[in-house]
């Protein structure tokens, strides 16, 4: 077993906190559409919770694979008020965007210490940010062209095939 040097483990946990991060801001964006009736918006959100919450756990395993007991570390709130569904989607795009950011970040310090173990398995997550990050402007785009009644209503009903094609 090759443990990772202090600074993989660092980089790592700091990854995954900003997984555990991302589970709860969609939690509350869950909320804040189930809130407001956007019922389509808020079963996708708690899927992506769901995820981001899987995400985390690749995380740890691979920590713990290698002998490493992981630090959770405190979290800040997620944001739970917003003034309409648009800025939900463009927050969720940021908060991809800065997820994207921050596995670059931590492949980068996998490099530098030629850590292949989290290398590889960080290349499935940088794989993962390009669909996360395709949704999500995927969602700024039709909520934005969504403008009247009908279109917002359609979009609700249909998000998963809108977004994901499924
Ligand atoms: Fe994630
Ligand atoms: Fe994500």
């Amino acid at each position: 077993m090759s443990t990772p040097v202090p600074a993989v483990v660092e980089a790592l946990e700091k990854q995954l906190n900003h997984e555990l991060h991302a589970a709860n801001c969609y939690l509350a964006m869950a909320y804040w559409c189930s809130v407001n009736d956007w019922d389509g918006f808020a079963k996708f959100f708690h899927k992506q919770a769901g995820e981001e919450r899987e995400h985390a756990g690749k995380v740890l395993d691979h920590l713990v694979d290698r002998g490493v007991l992981p630090r959770i570390g405190a979290l800040p709130a997620p944001r739970h008020e917003f003034p309409a569904l648009i800025e939900v989607a463009r927050t969720a795009l940021a908060l991809e965007r800065t997820n994207t950011a921050g596995i670059n970040a931590a492949y980068a310090v996998a490099v530098e210490h030629k850590d292949y173990p989290a290398q590889v398995m960080l290349q499935w997550f940088i794989n993962e940010q390009v669909e996360e990050e395709a949704w999500g402007e995927k969602m700024v785009a039709k909520v934005e062209r969504a403008s009247c009644g009908g279109g917002s209503f359609y979009l609700d009903h249909h998000l998963e095939k809108e977004l994901l094609g499924e």
